[in-house]
């Protein structure tokens, strides 16, 4: 019987452990983010992030069992991220809980990385329980640095692809944007902090495809005008307003993606509806998907921080049920900077 799992996601700069148990609860999370080793370099070095996962990895395999007293005979199973992400952030996560699975004899399974942020609202702790009744089928909003999508969920292992980026996803816009203006990396955070001063309607930017058929999104486009803009402006001006900018950029990006999640719960009749990936933190997302989903009679998750950042526990979620049901990977399990065709259904 599987009742604890310890998992271990590394597929790009955090190093996250946790333990997780049969209802879903998060015993421990540890989790190591190294955001000022890439911040020189304006965003993430594979190779950097693949050296850091390396000395942090184990540190933190041993402080998550000291601090929840557990011990190796506790632990029923194993779940790593091994798909998709960076190719060697990835090995560093699977190599090891490859040999730890040999050497304690417990069961493995391999977990694709956005699996674990369409289930993360179901995860609870002491501080955080999902709002009771949410169930499948749900509409999700995944968006990160690295992945912008919509999905339909209707349970374990069945998800459709709705829609996504053509381009950019959200954070990377985000991130590169707060570049343009020379905010530290990532971006995404101070855009936000910056854009709580300013005018969201000082600028008006682009909202590509916002009114095409399709539930895809592109943010290249609005990035190329926010670029022109801070040209055009010139030094001066742009530093007058960089609240300005940062509150017009952040409204267009929030306007093409709360947009396309309701036209997404319309097109599949649905009212449970999840937002979840690191740029879910943005508060102007939070706010106006909160007044969005009053409107619309939704009943809508958005995971506490610790578990829409890339965390571990989400990961440990995913690989308990799976293990659960009688699902496990061998020793000759491999990484995959790409999603399984078999992961989700396309549109
Ligand atoms: O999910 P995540 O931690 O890592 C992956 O990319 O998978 O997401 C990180 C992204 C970064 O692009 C960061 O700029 C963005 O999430 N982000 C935000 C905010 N906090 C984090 N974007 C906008 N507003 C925020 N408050
Ligand atoms: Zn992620």
């Amino acid at each position: 019987m599987i009742q604890k799992v310890l998992a271990v996601e590394t597929s790009c700069d955090d190093t996250s452990v946790a333990i997780v148990d049969r209802s879903a609860k998060v015993i421990i999370q540890v989790s190591l983010t190294k955001d000022l080793d890439h911040a020189i370099f304006g965003g993430i070095v594979p190779e950097i992030a693949s050296r850091n996962h390396t000395f942090a990895l184990l540190p933190l395999i041993d402080e998550a069992l000291k601090k929840s007293q557990l011990s190796w005979d506790d632990i029923d199973g194993l779940a790593v991220t091994n798909r998709p992400g960076l190719i060697g952030a990835l090995i560093v996560g699977l190599v090891t809980v490859k040999s730890l699975a040999l050497a304690k004899n417990k069961p493995m399974i391999g977990v694709n990385h956005l699996e674990g942020h369409l289930l993360a609202p179901f995860l609870c702790d002491d501080q955080y329980q999902p709002s009771f009744n949410f169930g499948t089928p749900y509409v999700a909003l995944a968006i990160s640095g690295g992945h912008t999508s919509l999905y339909y969920v209707q349970g374990l292992g069945n998800y459709k692809i709705l829609g996504t980026t053509l381009d950019d996803a959200a954070g990377e816009a985000f991130d590169k944007f707060g570049k343009m203006l020379g905010l530290g990396f990532p971006g995404g955070v101070q855009v936000d902090q910056f854009a709580q001063s300013g005018d969201p309607k000082k600028f008006i930017l682009p909202r590509s495809m916002i009114h095409d058929d399709t539930l895809n999104m592109s943010f290249s486009g609005l990035k190329s005008a926010a670029h022109r803009l801070i040209q055009e402006l010139g030094v001066d001006e742009v530093q007058k307003n960089k609240s300005n900018l940062c509150a017009s950029f952040q409204e267009a990006v929030v306007d093409v993606l709360l947009s396309k999640l309701e036209k997404a719960a319309f097109l599949y009749q649905v009212q449970n509806v999840v937002i979840t990936g690191g740029v879910s933190a943005n508060s102007r997302l939070r706010t106006r998907a909160e007044q969005l989903a009053k409107s619309k009679k939704w009943k809508l998750a958005i995971p506490p921080l610790r578990y829409c950042t890339d965390n571990a526990a989400m990961i440990g979620l995913v690989g308990l049920l799976r293990l659960a049901n009688g699902e496990s990977h061998q020793s000759d399990l491999g990484p995959s900077p790409k999603s399984w065709p078999q992961d989700f259904e396309s549109p």
